[in-house]
């Protein structure tokens, strides 16, 4: 081979090769959480369950008026409030996954990292499950209507829309339990929890994120257009999320003062605006972040302004 052979750059990976590099990848980390965590571990006393900035009402009047002992409060159900949601939200992807290996190659290398990342999901639910009941409060479940409605997703998670809703549910959690994993005012269980999800699901992200750059280019413009316009509705359910009334009410706080401080606080927009630009600069870059879906980003406070 000639030196200008060799500078040439890499062709771009298959889907089958990227597969494989992520299956390697697995075999060399993955976590058993239900041994990998300490359970019996104590709780500390004193420590926060998830760091102050990312609590929803810090730098609110109302954070101010709290006692140190609520503040942890909230802290605590607020964790649960997203360990419940990111449960539901492992089990629709899964769904989706399942339904679409039905129709795909059992021999495929992306077939079978699609059933490693199964297997990932299913442990991250038993851990955040364990994790709730170590805390001691109770999970946060959807209403039953809600629940019909989630469990019916996966029948449209599907080509593209698939590995959006993917990114939507896993990149804004990741790209926020980074900036959280290492605050000393953390639970040592819950860093632990985070670490172990963190590099785990960084895997899940780059074989969706390869998923849509593979397919994006060979998009029709009506699909394109419809999964361009309807990603923005991930801000919806982000904001419904993370200002739910049951922590506050948990709390015994004005659940209704505490939702509209919560929306309107500067600091916990600057909060969701980093939680999002890695996934809002990668939608970018495909072509799938359009005009509906920036300004629904916007509204719900996940864009600046
Ligand atoms: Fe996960
Ligand atoms: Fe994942």
């Amino acid at each position: 081979m000639t030196a200008s052979m060799r500078q040439q750059p890499a062709a771009a990976p298959t889907r089958q090769e990227f597969a494989e590099r992520l299956l390697k990848g697995s075999v060399k980390k993955s976590y058993a959480p239900v041994v990998d965590i300490d359970w019996d571990a104590p709780l500390e006393p004193d420590k926060f369950f998830l760091p102050p900035r990312c609590v929803s009402l810090y730098d609110t009047p109302m954070w101010d008026e709290m006692t140190r002992e609520q503040q942890i409060e909230l802290s605590r159900q607020e964790l649960v409030n997203t360990l419940s949601a990111g449960i539901w939200f492992e089990n629709i992807l899964n769904q989706a996954l399942l339904r679409k290996i039905m129709h795909q190659d059992p021999t495929a290398r992306s077939v079978h990292y699609e059933l490693t990342e199964l297997g990932d999901e299913t442990r991250h639910m038993v851990m955040f499950g364990k994790a709730i009941e170590l805390v001691g409060a109770k999970p946060v479940r959807p209403r039953w209507w809600h629940r019909v409605v989630i469990n019916a997703l996966p029948l449209g998670f599907k080509g593209s829309v698939l590995w959006v809703a993917a990114l939507i549910g896993e990149e804004i959690f990741d790209s926020l339990q980074r900036q959280m994993m290492d605050d000393d005012d953390l639970q040592p269980m819950v860093q632990r929890l985070m670490r172990i999800h963190v590099t785990e699901e960084a895997r899940h992200i780059q074989f969706a994120r390869d998923g849509l750059r593979k397919r994006a280019p060979a998009l029709g413009p009506i699909t394109r257009l419809w999964v361009s316009s309807i990603n923005g509705l991930g801000g919806y359910f982000f904001r419904y999320l993370f200002t739910n009334r049951i922590p506050y009410l948990r709390v015994g706080l004005d659940a209704d003062r505490a939702r509209r401080l919560a929306r309107t606080s500067p600091h916990r927009r600057q909060v969701q605006i980093s939680g999002f630009a890695p996934l809002a600069a990668f939608l970018e870059e495909v072509g799938l972040m359009g005009r509906v879906s920036r300004r629904m980003w916007r509204r719900t406070g996940f864009l600046p302004q």
